[in-house]
């Protein structure tokens, strides 16, 4: 029996795999693109760009527990247009196609960026991480208003080409509005969930056991929550979703291809193990030849309730 495992994405077009390789996960080391040449996936996603460089906050950046980990990265990176400069010589030897995550800290910042963006060929779509502070907005943070969600998108979409995709943290996901709202604006697809504001103390230092003050997490303990936002989501825009949050094995990618995801993405586990997308493409493989179906798209299918 013949079957495809390509991911419908609408206007993004179809990935070969259904896995992406999540922002601030994939990195673009030579040594690991070259790996993930080999590996099973549709796209890769970049760490999140900004206007200016951003060095990050101070080490230790990253804490692991018990199915978690929460990070304080600080979205380092070289600014728009150091990226712009040498995307294309940096990212040659990746095969699959990349999706540029991009995030400002007010309307005009998403626009300038979008704007930067415009020579670039490779890649297929923008991530909008809209998970970040907004100065217009006195410090809330820029996606908690629909209005401003509604506003970014659509000053985007005037500037840009490329598709657009809006990235929510846990908090724009735990209603579906946020996602209508962005889907209105002109929006081609929903990626969520990302990481949810997280601290650990050191109680012998008296102080946080990062070197900022909180972080993100994410990891297996994120997972029932992205699943359930990914389910109610998928239900309420017609638009693809992306769903990620503690994918670690095949089982869990089917969960979210199965709960209404056309696309799933792997962060945390692929800094665990790069070689995890082979694993989950190889489950999602058999789990579409035992339940002989013709594609992924039958998998939400199958679900009762
Ligand atoms: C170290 C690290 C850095 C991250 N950096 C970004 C980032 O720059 N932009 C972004 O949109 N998400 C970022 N994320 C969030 C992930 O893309 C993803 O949404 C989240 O980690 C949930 O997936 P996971 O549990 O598979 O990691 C980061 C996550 C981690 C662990």
């Amino acid at each position: 029996m013949t079957y495809s495992m390509e991911a419908d994405l609408g206007a993004i077009g179809n990935l070969k795999s259904p896995i992406i390789v999540v922002s601030g996960t994939y990195g673009s080391a030579k040594p690991y693109q070259e790996l993930l040449n080999s590996q099973p996936i549709g796209a890769a996603v970049t760490k999140t760009i900004t206007k200016a460089p951003k060095s990050g906050n101070p080490q230790p950046r990253i804490l692991e527990g018990k199915g978690w980990i929460i990070n304080s990265i600080g979205l380092e990176n070289p600014g728009i247009e150091a990226f712009v400069e040498h995307f294309e010589e940096e990212y040659a030897t990746a095969s699959y196609p990349l999706i540029l995550s991009i995030s400002g800290e007010s309307v005009q910042e998403f626009c300038y960026l979008a704007e930067k963006a415009e020579p670039l060929s490779t890649p297929i779509a923008l991530e909008l991480n809209l998970s970040c502070p907004n100065v217009d907005d006195e410090g809330l943070a820029f996606g908690l208003k629909r209005e401003r969600i509604t506003e970014v998108v659509t000053e985007c979409r005037k500037i840009s080409r490329f598709p657009l995709i809006a990235k929510f943290s846990p908090f724009q996901a735990i209603d579906a509005s946020f996602a209508v709202a962005a889907y209105k604006a002109g929006v081609s697809a929903i990626s969520l969930i990302n990481t949810m504001p997280a601290m650990k103390l050191d109680i012998r230092r008296f102080r946080s056991a990062l070197g900022f003050l909180s972080g993100g997490m994410s990891g297996p303990a994120l997972k029932p929550i992205a699943l359930k936002m990914v389910y109610e989501i998928s239900r309420s825009v017609p638009i693809p979703v992306i769903g990620m949050g503690g994918i670690s094995c095949g089982e869990d990618a089917i969960e979210f291809l199965m709960a209404g995801a056309k696309a799933i993405g792997i962060g945390t586990a692929n800094l665990v193990d790069p070689t995890v997308h082979t694993a989950v493409y190889s489950d999602i493989r058999s789990f579409i030849e035992e339940n002989r179906l013709s594609s992924i798209r039958d998998i939400p299918k199958l679900l009762s309730r």
